[in-house]
């Protein structure tokens, strides 16, 4: 297959299309065709060598995906071969073909083009663990989100909104909230840093 490769850490050009093996799956994972993968500041971190992937991960850059499965392992049966899905990575979206555990898969939400899908995983996850699992935001509560136009921002106050939540934001700039305004924030708190 065909993967996108970091020759030696550097700037974008140390970023070369190359031919490199297929992955293999192990018994828990699928195999993705990629359909599209994202762009992260760990990818550009990678890129420059400040951002090592985890240990057994794929060495190729590309943190979410999507795609369609084009194998599953023996002990997966959450997933079958030519389900559309979406999926978080320790690495190597910037391929063909990327190996993933099966837990760390998801549906494409309904109303989402499979290709918008592949920003979905890392974005999701972060907000979902870490406002709701974590911290337990709750109906009829309120949720300030700082830097509400960012991209996590733009995410969080949709959940909060989705799930009945009262939300705040603050940006850098006054322009900024226009970003956050197709979101329907009922407050606006501004803060210059
Ligand atoms: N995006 C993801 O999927 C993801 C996943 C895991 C972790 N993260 C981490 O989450 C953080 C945000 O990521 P992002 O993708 O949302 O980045 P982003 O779109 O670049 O937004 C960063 C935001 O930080 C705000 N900011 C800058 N300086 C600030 C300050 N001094 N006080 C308060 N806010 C400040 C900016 O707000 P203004 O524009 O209003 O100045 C900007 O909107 C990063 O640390 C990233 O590594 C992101």
């Amino acid at each position: 297959m065909k993967a996108i490769v970091i020759t030696q850490p550097g700037s974008p050009e140390v970023l070369q299309l190359q031919e490199v093996e297929d992955p293999q799956i192990k018994d828990d994972e699928v195999l993705i065709k990629v359909e599209a993968t994202a762009l992260n500041r760990a990818d550009t971190l990678q890129r420059k060598g400040s951002y090592p992937p985890p240990k057994g991960a794929s060495p190729y850059p590309g943190l979410e995906c999507s795609g369609t499965i084009l194998s599953v392992g023996k002990n997966v049966s959450r997933w079958k071969v030519g389900d559309q899905v979406c999926a978080l990575l320790g690495g190597g979206g910037y391929a063909e073909k990327v190996a993933v555990p099966a837990g760390q898969v998801l549906p494409v939400p309904s109303g989402v083009s499979l290709k918008d899908a592949a920003a979905f995983p890392e974005v999701a996850c972060t907000v979902w663990s870490t406002v709701f699992m974590t911290s337990h935001l709750s109906p009829g509560e309120s949720f300030l989100v700082h830097g509400g136009s960012s991209g996590i921002g733009t995410f969080a106050i949709q959940m909060g909104k989705c799930q009945g939540v009262r939300v705040f934001v603050t940006a850098g700039l006054a322009t900024r909230f226009i970003l956050c305004q197709p979101f329907n924030i009922r407050v606006f708190i501004g803060f210059g840093y």
